[in-house]
């Protein structure tokens, strides 16, 4: 298990997009698997490649405990209906916001074998993926959000 540093706004390189990754080898898998490592210890349920400095097209997510998916070079191939989510994020911690999401999209990639994967995903989980995918364009939530508060921590 590795733990890696979270990048937090007001860096530049959550700003940017991310370039596909070429092939899923060692190196991407063992990047993908602290990943997870990352997002479990911060109590997140996702976590998007640019948010540990990798500017690469890969997230992970876990939006039911045990239930974890991997995206690589991920692309929302539809988007339908709408939806209010309240939001936070890894790399804005303390905030939360309101921001509007499609209610169900399909998405596809690769996954952690580097295994085409496609998923039709509603409610939460359409959300967090929605979130994430985000990530890899340089956006973050609160691009979006109507309203951004601070919480308690
Ligand atoms: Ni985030």
């Amino acid at each position: 298990m590795a733990l890696r540093n979270i990048v937090v706004e007001g860096a530049p390189i959550l700003r940017k997009s991310c370039r596909p990754v070429d092939e899923v080898n060692d190196r991407i898998q063992m990047i993908l698997d602290d990943m997870v490592d990352t997002m479990r210890d911060a109590m997140g349920v996702g976590l998007a490649a640019p948010q540990i400095g990798i500017m690469r097209r890969m997230f992970v997510a876990e939006p039911e405990p045990g239930e974890v998916y991997y995206f690589v070079n991920p692309e929302i191939i539809s988007l339908e209906g709408e939806q209010e989510s309240t939001e936070g994020c890894l790399s804005v911690p303390g905030m939360q916001g309101k921001v509007m999401r499609p209610e169900k999209i399909v998405i596809k990639g690769l996954d952690r074998e580097g295994n085409e994967q496609q998923y039709t995903f509603e409610g939460f989980h359409a959300i967090v993926m929605c979130h994430e995918f985000d990530h890899l364009e340089g956006v973050l939530y609160i691009d979006k959000a109507d309203e951004v508060y601070r919480i308690e921590e």
